[in-house]
């Protein structure tokens, strides 16, 4: 699939060169989501993913949601709210509507090291929101907190190749 790496690293790079070009301008660049987005983000966490993808998103039922290799995975915030949108919960795939997965992916956002701001998080901008860029500054604070309340233990996230999810129907849960 050249095409399709190539298109995905030309977006890295742009979104990359509009970061810096944003971040000299000021910081509000790194937010993209309201704190109210994210904490209305976190009781719906709670309540449909958390069982399997953990309190804190640490797994271990499902895999972990959170470190710069997950959010470089799922490359932007559009990407993530895409899968989630149409795969989770698996009990009930796309059916809790637009603002809630919107505020899902802030509350995992903002688990990830990501600032809330002043502007909610859109649909049509979420493609252009880069979940490394928005979160990487915060991610070794977060990365400390979990080592914190952890006790010192680092948390395991379990990881699936993005391979096996991306673009494709989940299987079943059988097992
Ligand atoms: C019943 C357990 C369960 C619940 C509830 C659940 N998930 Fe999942 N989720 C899974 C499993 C299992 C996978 C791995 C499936 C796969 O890779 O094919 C997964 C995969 C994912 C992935 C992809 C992870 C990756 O990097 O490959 C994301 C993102 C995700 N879930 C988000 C959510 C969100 C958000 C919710 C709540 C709306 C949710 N899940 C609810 C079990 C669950």
């Amino acid at each position: 699939m050249p095409a399709i790496s190539f298109g995905r690293a030309t977006v890295h790079a742009i979104t990359a060169a509009a970061a810096m070009t944003l971040a000299s301008a000021g910081s509000l660049f790194a937010s993209g989501f309201t704190a109210e987005q994210a904490e209305a983000g976190k009781t719906a966490y709670m309540s449909h993913c958390a069982q399997c993808h953990g309190a804190q998103l640490e797994g271990p039922e499902a895999p972990g949601l959170f470190g710069q290799d997950v959010m470089g995975n799922w490359d932007t915030a559009g990407g993530l709210y895409d899968f989630i949108s149409v795969a989770m919960p698996p009990a009930a795939p796309g059916q809790l509507g637009e603002d809630v997965y919107l505020q899902i992916v802030a509350h995992i956002m903002a688990e990830n090291g990501a600032t809330a701001g002043d502007a909610a998080l859109e649909l049509a901008a979420a493609a252009d929101l880069s979940l490394v860029e928005a979160t990487k500054e915060g991610a070794a604070a977060k990365e400390a907190e979990r080592l914190a309340a952890g006790g010192g233990e680092a948390v395991e996230v379990i990881a699936v190749p993005q391979a096996y999810t991306w673009g494709k129907e989940l299987p079943q849960y059988n097992k």
